[in-house]
């Protein structure tokens, strides 16, 4: 039975145009080949709004479906994305030769006893954006963003981050043959993360300050200098983050799971999961909306804190937290946000440094592993589990945004809250006795 056709968002657009950037706060329109991160009329935040297609929800689902049996090693890397595989809600317009494609998603959706029985919940599924190609999810924003940067003829690309997203941003402005600056927080950034930046050849300033430092002067540089702003604040990140919930939502047959928890730091994609689901709701691509959990670091949680008085006002906080991802206390995407959470009935948590650490040795325990900050997902779940607000027969995915390697400092095991794992520094003759020793021992594997 074919459902009837929806209206994702009802706008008019000239013939040939698929999308209008639109001002959340004043309500002004920008052409969709604007290369404006912010509203120029009052500085509020942008979004995309697409033509919706003339697809019913069943009729989307099967050309979404359809475009998975594209062979993995033949045609455009575009055609082979995670991303550009939903198109029609991420840039309809972009031509497959102006796309700036690795390609990304298509990241695995895993289950593991461990993690399940730490979590207290039955069915968890891990989504491990880990697996993107600069191994963090920002990848799936930032296929968008340099896309879209090319199509405006942008002449330099710039951000502010905790690592991640200049790890990205400086992977796709390589290929697309972009300038690339990047503003970090002196002293704060991990190793595997800045490594990443200086050796795909972003130019990379270490700000004295913290990340809301870097996010002013960014804003600042690329206001003054014309430079392509891309971090979360830029609407088309935005669109090419929601298609984490997509690719998710088809991996499990398009029937929603009861919960989907997220770590948040700057809330850009909080932001955008709420955008994703709203949307798939809206095209009949579900019919039913999961609710968001969005967690923060306790000592980086202005958005929890703003949860427990129903967001009466916006707040600041001065950020400290091991997870260095999301150390951040003025989150830019904050009113997008609050709409994300209000929309799907969502909980906002902070958990401690000390519970996202022991989440993380469970999931590095199973093999799966993740960063520091992608922990906060599983230490969220576990938490409302505890306060009887997740049921343990509930079904939850939660998101791991980034690779065990970004940070390898937090998973040596010498360090605390490290690994499981043992280590010894021995001669040859030691090491073998020590082998036999381990061996000896009740329950050695
Ligand atoms: N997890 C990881 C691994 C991150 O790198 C980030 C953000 C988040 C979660 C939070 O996502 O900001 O959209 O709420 N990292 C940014 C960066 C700030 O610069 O790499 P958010």
């Amino acid at each position: 039975m074919s459902m009837p056709v929806q209206t994702l968002t009802p706008i008019t657009l000239d013939a040939g145009r698929f999308s209008i950037v639109r001002c959340a706060n004043c309500g002004a329109t920008l052409d969709d080949r604007t290369a404006r991160a912010t509203c120029p009329t009052c500085g509020g935040l942008l979004a995309v709004e697409h033509l919706a297609p003339e697809l019913s929800g069943a009729e989307l689902r099967a050309l979404f479906d359809d475009r998975l049996g594209v062979s993995a090693y033949r045609g455009a890397a575009a055609e082979r994305s995670g991303v550009w595989r939903f198109r029609e809600l991420v840039l309809p317009a972009a031509q497959l030769d102006e796309i700036v494609s690795h390609p990304e998603g298509n990241t695995p959706l895993l289950a593991r006893d461990a993690v399940a029985a730490f979590a207290g919940v039955r069915d968890i599924r891990l989504k491990h954006e880990g697996h993107n190609p600069s191994a963090s999810f920002k990848d799936r924003g930032m296929t968008a963003a340099l896309t879209q940067a090319k199509r405006t003829g942008a002449l330099a690309v710039a951000c502010a981050s905790t690592g991640n997203t200049s790890a990205s941003l400086a992977a796709y402005a390589a290929q697309a043959g972009l300038p690339a600056f990047v503003i970090v927080p002196e002293g704060r950034v991990s190793a595997g993360k800045l490594a990443q930046t200086l050796a795909y050849g972003a130019n990379m300033i270490r700000l004295r300050g913290d990340f809301d430092d870097c996010l002013e002067l960014t804003r600042e540089a690329s206001e003054r200098l014309g430079i392509y702003l891309v971090n979360s604040l830029n609407p088309f990140r935005v669109e090419g983050q929601k298609t984490i919930v997509l690719e998710m939502l088809q991996q499990l047959g398009w029937e929603a799971p009861d919960w989907i928890a997220l770590p948040a730091g700057n809330l850009g994609n909080t932001a955008a999961f709420g955008k994703a689901l709203r949307e798939a709701h809206r095209l009949g691509l579900i019919d039913r909306v999961p609710r968001l959990l969005a967690v923060q670091a306790a000592g980086a949680a202005p958005f929890a804190a703003g949860f427990g008085d129903n967001f009466a006002t916006r707040r600041k906080v001065r950020a400290e937290t091991a997870a260095t991802a999301i150390r951040i206390g003025d989150p830019a995407s904050w009113d997008r946000a609050v709409d994300a959470i209000r929309f799907t009935d969502g909980q906002v948590v902070a958990v401690s440094d000390a519970e996202i650490f022991a989440a993380k040795r469970v999931i590095d325990g199973c093999g799966v592993g993740c960063e520091p900050a992608s922990a906060a997902s599983v230490a969220g779940v576990r938490a409302l589990v505890e306060k009887k607000v997740i049921d343990p027969g509930e079904r939850v995915v939660a998101v791991l945004t980034g690779h065990l390697l970004k940070d390898p400092d937090a998973a040596l095991a010498t360090r605390v809250g490290g690994g499981l794992g043992s280590e010894e520094s021995l001669s040859r003759d030691e090491a073998l006795g020590h082998l036999g020793r381990v061996l000896a021992e009740p329950g050695a594997r």
